[in-house]
């Protein structure tokens, strides 16, 4: 091994502290979210998908998941969309939101999302997804980037394929989920795909899917990707990229205990209330309390508590207890 595992990287211009990304969440990973894992050691964090159209029509709900927080760079967000010029309308409303990047959602498998031609659907046609990436590349100076997934179903591997497309229309890295479309987010990762993929192109590849510590992001660096993206195992833990750089690096890579857990979810419900105002900010936590909970004692009681609370003195007092 050349390289090290964990390592600074740059896509485009843009410098990285190190190649563990957060991966993007639709409901998930807003800015709160994001400063948490920028805070917990990303390298960079990823907006949830907002949608190309909605911005050409001037949706304030999408403009305003175009807004970052200055904890949270290196940042990008992620767009998705299947018309070159609404997606180059979208690139530029992203940096002039202060976007460090702008990525491309080609591999989103829901229905409603493919019915439109986008997400996963633009792994079918790569000259669109070439139209795509170019006409943005060409509206934006920021770095314009790619996810998608090895393939639509069962046996097929695109992803060399799909990398080359990306690169030649100007792509500066690729997000390379190794799962099949038809997998949604569950089952094994193909990495003997992401390997040949990782191997087709020059351009950053991170590899994503199923990295839940050291191991499974050694496994995938090994097989030659550049870096690594980090969803749901990030979820009620985004403390989890200290914790996989430390054991990538030789140290031991300790897990966070569930009282510091409860003190950044105390924390993730402040940073929730500055952005929303504090009802709507804890409202939009209850359907996540139950992540950061998990294993607790007594979590399901708490749970329930938790969905009748309006102030965050109150979410306090109900979840002190944990945090000793
Ligand atoms: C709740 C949820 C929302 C997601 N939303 C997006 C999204 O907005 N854009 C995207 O490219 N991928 C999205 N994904 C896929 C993740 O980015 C990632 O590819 C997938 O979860 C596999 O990585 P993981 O095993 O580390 O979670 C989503 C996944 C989940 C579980």
């Amino acid at each position: 091994m050349t390289q090290k595992l964990l390592r600074p990287l740059a896509i485009g211009g843009v410098n990285l502290k190190n190649n563990l990304a957060l991966a993007p969440m639709a409901g998930i990973t807003n800015a709160a979210f994001r400063i948490l894992a920028a805070e917990g050691g990303a390298g960079l964090v990823v907006t949830e998908m907002v949608s190309a159209e909605s911005i050409k029509y001037g949706n304030k709900k999408s403009f305003r998941m175009l807004e970052l927080l200055p904890g949270e760079h290196p940042a990008a967000i992620q767009v998705f969309g299947a018309d070159p010029a609404s997606m180059a309308l979208a690139a530029q409303a992203a940096e002039r939101a202060g976007a460090d990047i702008v990525d491309i959602n080609a591999g989103c498998p829901v229905k409603k999302v493919l019915r439109s031609g986008a997400g996963a659907a633009l792994m079918k046609t790569p000259q669109l997804l070439a139209d795509i990436i170019a006409s943005m590349v060409k509206s934006v100076k920021i770095p314009v980037t790619v996810k998608f997934r090895i393939g639509l179903s069962p046996a097929e591997n695109l992803g060399p394929l799909l990398a080359r497309v990306c690169e030649e229309a100007g792509a500066s890295a690729i997000t390379l989920h190794g799962r099949f479309a038809a997998q949604v987010h569950s089952g094994p990762v193909n990495l003997a795909a992401m390997a040949e993929t990782a191997a087709a192109v020059k351009i950053p590849v991170f590899g994503n899917g199923g990295v839940a510590g050291a191991d499974s992001a050694r496994a995938m660096l090994e097989a030659g990707c550049a870096g690594i993206g980090i969803g749901r195992a990030a979820v009620f833990n985004p403390a989890i990229f200290a914790e996989i750089s430390a054991g990538l690096s030789g140290g031991s890579a300790v897990a966070v205990a569930p009282a510091a857990r409860i003190v950044l979810f105390l924390r993730f419900l402040e940073l929730n209330a500055g952005i929303y105002g504090e009802e709507h900010g804890m409202a939009r936590a209850r359907k996540l309390v139950g992540y950061w909970l998990k294993g607790l004692p007594n979590a399901s009681g708490a749970r329930g508590a938790f969905m009748k609370l309006k102030t965050l003195k109150e979410a306090e007092a109900l979840l002190i207890q944990y945090t000793k």
